[in-house]
């Protein structure tokens, strides 16, 4: 989704800006623009003056526009688009300029009184160019201005409905940057004796590690050796810079060709982040649930890879806690009728800005339900949402699929279930020793199928030219097929679909055909029989049928017509060595296909539109 950057100081900004902008590509865009105050005019009489540039395309394509004619300046903004309103378009993209040509603006989000504002601007005599929702902000500030573009900022958000986070310049105020954020995160990066913006961490990470975190209907004015965080009022906040713990290299490839692969090789650490300090006697310090806390069951609500890991949380809840689990899709959940009872509502998001997630938090907790947060992003928008938050810690994920995170996520469920458990008397101490001990042999399991991955690739030779692909599993591994289904289709471009293998034959067998493989997942426990059954009813249409089932499982191989193997765990956790396998299915598919993996078409990593 959007990103923005800006940078305020004594060095020249186009390259600070454009290196920044490029550390966030991974959140996907379609055009990228930039707009600097240059103090070195000599064609015009005036002190200073705002020049942009802007196209539809990638920031190389902007750099290459950039080459011949650089733009000097101290103070810039820069941004990189993703559609919403109006299709990509030179004249889409962002900075938006205003009318005299002095102030320019860069917004991430959905205005939704746009119409309206719109209306009223252009009989005031505001020419609109573009079809965005955003050229309406730059008109609005640029109305409301005069001479102090802090107060014009103020006074417009009073006036907007909906979400942003908006940096903007003056060329008659060249000493700041004015941001302000609403639903859609900003960054302030403070340097020394000069500051920066930016939607997201890694695009400042290489020029300081001291941040601060803007909250909702705050803005801010950022000058070289200050910055000025208020309310829409004006009033003041005081608010201290955290320091960020991980550094570039976290969030760089390391020699891997694709993020992607490198953060599937980081999932061994991972899971041992997740789990430090956690297991033994498990406990959430961060967590005010208490013994004599009453839930009547627990709902969990997420989008995406997410919502994939939260249906494995159901699974893994009603296992161990006995507590009816139940999950919605964020976007859904509005439109859901309360229940009577009081759930807990656990919302997952590796990112912390999903906007629909955001949007379900508040009405969880309009409802009354104790809400708790899983989620990567130290400081995101959804731990201001909730009640209690635990984080994944599974380190910077750039790659847009999700793979370490929703890994994260699993383990953290398993945690947390334990926990609820051993609270609510469901779990004694020797099953409850069991499971933390499975829990700590997870590491080395991811391990040995992260270094194992030439029957991987040699099996994905026959998913390449495949048109569709079916992932069948059961139970726990339900929501595993469909995390796989989407983790192809998201990077591949290849229809995938995941099913309970038991409604293969309501409907899906119609579609098979010599040319639709299925892939079956299997763990040695009650359903193995059963899905063995519906592999075999796949083999009888001619599909070729593709197991991934543990290594003690020797029937399978008599079966299926290909077979990759997992090292032995409990059932229970057979969804985190799956989930690896499944990426790599994924990842080695994709790569065969030429697809660019790490930024794939139309999709971002951070949607914080709803
Ligand atoms: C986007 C990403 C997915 C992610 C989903 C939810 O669609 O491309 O990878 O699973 O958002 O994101 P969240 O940050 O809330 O987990």
């Amino acid at each position: 989704m959007c990103g923005i950057v800006g940078y305020i100081g004594p060095k020249q900004a186009q390259p600070i800006l454009i290196e920044s902008l490029k550390r966030l590509e991974y959140r996907g865009y379609d055009s990228a623009g930039i707009a600097i105050i240059n103090e070195e005019t000599k064609k015009t009489s005036k002190k200073s003056e705002l020049i942009f540039r802007k196209d539809q395309g990638t920031i190389d394509n902007l750099t290459s526009i950039l080459d011949n004619n650089t733009i000097s300046g101290r103070v810039g903004i820069s941004h990189t688009r993703w559609a919403t309103h109006g299709p990509p378009s030179k004249k889409n993209a962002h900075p938006h300029i205003d009318c005299t040509g002095k102030l320019a603006l860069v917004h991430n989000g959905i205005i939704e009184n746009y119409n309206q504002l719109k209306d009223k601007l252009i009989k005031k005599g505001h020419e609109i160019v573009s079809e965005t929702d955003t050229e309406i902000l730059v008109h609005l500030i640029e109305d409301n201005y005069n001479g102090d573009l802090a107060m014009a900022v103020r006074k417009s958000l009073k006036t907007v409905k909906g979400s942003y986070a908006i940096a903007v310049i003056h060329e008659t105020e060249p000493d700041r940057i004015v941001v302000a954020r609403n639903e859609s995160p900003l960054i302030l990066g403070v340097g020394s004796n000069e500051n920066f913006i930016a939607s997201d961490v890694p695009a400042v990470l290489k020029y300081t590690k001291r941040v601060i975190y803007l909250h909702n209907k705050e803005i801010s004015i950022v000058n070289n050796n200050s910055i000025e965080i208020m309310d829409l009022d004006g009033n003041t906040i005081e608010r201290d810079w955290q320091e960020i713990t991980w550094n570039l290299e976290d969030a760089e490839k390391g020699g891997f060709e694709h993020y992607m692969l490198k953060e599937i090789f980081e999932e061994t650490k991972a899971i041992r982040e997740v789990l430090r300090g956690r297991v033994g006697e498990i406990i959430f310090p961060e967590l005010s649930i208490y013994s004599n806390t009453i839930f009547h069951g627990i709902k969990i609500i997420a989008c995406g890879t997410s919502y994939h890991a939260s249906l494995t949380g159901k699974y893994i809840f009603e296992r161990l806690t006995r507590l009816p689990t139940t999950v919605e899709m964020a976007s859904e959940y509005r439109y859901s009728e309360p229940t009577h009872d009081t759930p807990l509502v656990i919302l997952i998001t590796q990112s912390g800005e999903t906007a629909d997630t955001l949007a379900a938090a508040r009405e969880a907790r309009r409802r009354g339900c104790r809400t708790i947060a899983l989620t990567n992003v130290v400081g995101s928008s959804i731990t201001r949402e909730v009640d209690d938050i635990i984080y994944i810690r599974v380190g910077p994920e750039i790659s847009v699929a999700a793979t370490k995170s929703f890994v994260g996520q699993l383990i953290t469920l398993y945690l947390l279930a334990i926990f609820i458990a051993e609270v609510l008397g469901h779990l004694k101490p020797e099953p409850a020793k069991e499971l933390k001990e499975t829990l700590r042999t997870l590491p080395s399991v991811v391990e040995r199928v992260v270094n194992n991955t030439s029957e991987i690739k040699n099996m994905v030779k026959s998913l390449v030219s495949a048109k569709h692909i079916f992932y069948i599993g059961r139970n726990i591994n339900y929501p595993s097929a469909l995390e796989g289904a989407l983790k192809l289709k998201e990077i591949s471009y290849i229809h995938a679909e995941g099913f309970p293998a038991g409604e293969l034959k309501h409907g899906p067998l119609a579609l098979l055909t010599k040319d639709t493989p299925v892939i079956a997942i299997l763990s040695k426990d009650h359903t193995y029989d059963k899905i063995v059954s519906n592999l075999i009813e796949a083999s009888a249409r001619n599909a070729p049928v593709i197991a991934i089932t543990s290594e003690s499982d020797d029937e399978i191989q008599n079966i299926a017509d290909q077979v990759l193997y997992y090292p032995d765990v409990p059932s229970l956790f057979s969804p985190v060595p799956v989930a690896v396998i499944l990426q790599l299915v994924a990842y080695y598919t994709a790569k065969k296909c030429g697809c660019t993996i790490d930024k794939p078409r139309n999709l971002a990593k951070s949607v914080t539109v709803e």
